[in-house]
């Protein structure tokens, strides 16, 4: 007999830890009514969320993303609270539309290339920093927290002593650090108030025809599509937005790819031998431990998933973690395996016209930090357990990762 579990206690700590064994007891039944949970941004605490579908399925939770009229992702909750609303992730057309074309042109992958070289930079620099060979370390402490801040910081030309606060930022929006609501609303206000005086100086001096530093705050000044730019509202936005969608999600994300390769040493092996697997390891690390787990939509119309009548205005719940374990999708999902012929297929960057944008430089990041832990390092190895954070379950990642980095010989 199965046991019992119900949508409700999805959002309990030993759930949080480890999601994939409990969405396997609900994913025939889906999609399910009753969950509730907090949107990025919200306040807990304070906010009330509201009473949600929940979709499990691979093919549901991909007609969901994909459905973006019947799925709206406007946030009432979030507009609702005192936290900032997130540019493109929180827009419907026609704004998302007009805001995509600019931002997609922001984030064009030749610029994104362009920035390998002060992506290498930071990324020796933040090793340099925290990793001594053979000396036992967190990874989590420094290194995945300080390394998406410091790109983030570089990227926005900030005084680089920043990245602290960019980090702060991001995990008070995306709820992964355990504070009050009243912590959490200083530093969104401390956020907004940075970003409004920084914006406002660096176009002021773009105006009088001076340089500015940070090559993602300058583009978003500066890029016009078909006579069309940003507001000085919209940019500040968009720095909340890559702030936070940015930092925190690959911070995660990094964790989870040293995890693999401590807990996998033939995938490490098999990465020494033949670095081209990088691809491969990278995107089946996104499926097998995809920080995203769920993010919410509110119907537009009434609607039928499966069995259920999903009607207008009610929350739902897209699972993107459980459809990365479907086994009707990814056969065997518990196995770690390179050269799924449908690797590709995961849903840790969401699915439709919301598709991470930020997706490349969150490459660049995990490409660069393998390419140099294998040319300075001979091994990685688990030092003590891995601990999975507990307090949300809007991504999946480490609060303790504990390795050992093995000098050259
Ligand atoms: C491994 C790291 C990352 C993961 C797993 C991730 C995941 C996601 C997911 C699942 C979505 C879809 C949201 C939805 O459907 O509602 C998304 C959207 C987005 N991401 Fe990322 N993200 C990552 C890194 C980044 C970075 C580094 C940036 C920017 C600097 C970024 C910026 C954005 C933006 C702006 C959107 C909204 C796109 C739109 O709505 O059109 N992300 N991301």
């Amino acid at each position: 007999m199965k046991p019992t579990f119900s949508v409700d206690q999805l959002n309990r700590p030993e759930v949080i830890r480890n999601p994939y064994p409990y969405y396997d007891l609900l994913r025939d039944q889906s999609p399910l009514f009753g969950y509730r949970d907090y949107p990025p941004g919200t306040m807990p605490g304070v906010d009330e969320p509201k009473p949600s579908w929940v979709v499990l399925n691979f093919d549901d939770v991909a007609a969901v993303a994909w459905d973006h009229e019947s799925f709206s992702s406007r946030d009432s909750l979030q507009e609702e609270s005192s936290a900032p609303t997130l540019m493109l992730v929180n827009h419907d057309r026609p704004e998302h539309t007009r805001l995509r074309k600019i931002a997609a042109k922001v984030f064009q992958p030749s610029s994104i290339k362009a920035l390998t070289p002060a992506v290498d930079a930071l990324v020796a620099a933040c090793m340099d920093d925290f990793f001594v060979p053979d000396r036992p370390v967190d990874v989590m402490a420094d290194y995945c927290a300080m390394l998406p801040s410091r790109v983030m910081a570089f990227l926005f030309g900030m005084p680089a002593d920043m990245d602290r606060d960019v980090r702060n930022w991001a995990t008070a929006f995306m709820l992964s650090a355990d504070i009050t609501a009243e912590e959490r609303q200083s530093h969104n206000r401390e956020a907004m108030a940075f970003f409004e005086r920084h914006v406002r100086e660096q176009m002021d001096r773009i105006d009088r025809g001076e340089q500015v530093p940070g090559p993602l705050l300058d583009a978003f000044i500066r890029t016009e599509v078909d006579g069309d730019r940003l507001s000085f509202e919209e940019i500040v936005r968009f720095c909340m937005t890559a702030t936070v969608a940015g930092a925190e999600t690959t911070s995660f994300y990094l964790g989870n790819l040293i995890a693999v390769f401590a807990d996998f040493p033939d995938i490490w092996q098999k990465f020494v031998d033949d670095p081209a697997l990088f691809d491969a390891i990278y995107k089946e690390t996104l499926r097998f431990h995809g920080p995203p787990q769920r993010l919410f939509r509110v119907a537009t119309r009434d609607i039928t998933i499966g069995d259920a009548d999903i009607r207008r205005g009610d929350w739902v719940a897209c699972f993107f973690g459980a459809a990365n374990y479907d086994p009707e999708a990814f056969p065997d999902p518990y196995a770690f395996q390179l050269h799924r012929p449908n690797a590709s297929r995961h849903m840790s960057f969401g699915y439709g016209i919301h598709r991470c944008l930020g997706a490349p430089l969150a490459q660049l990041e995990a490409e660069s930090t393998a390419r140099m832990l294998r040319e300075r390092y001979s091994g990685i190895e688990r030092t003590g357990e891995a601990v999975w954070q507990d307090v949300s379950l809007l991504n999946h990642g480490l609060a303790r990762n504990p390795v050992i980095f093995r000098a050259q010989e």
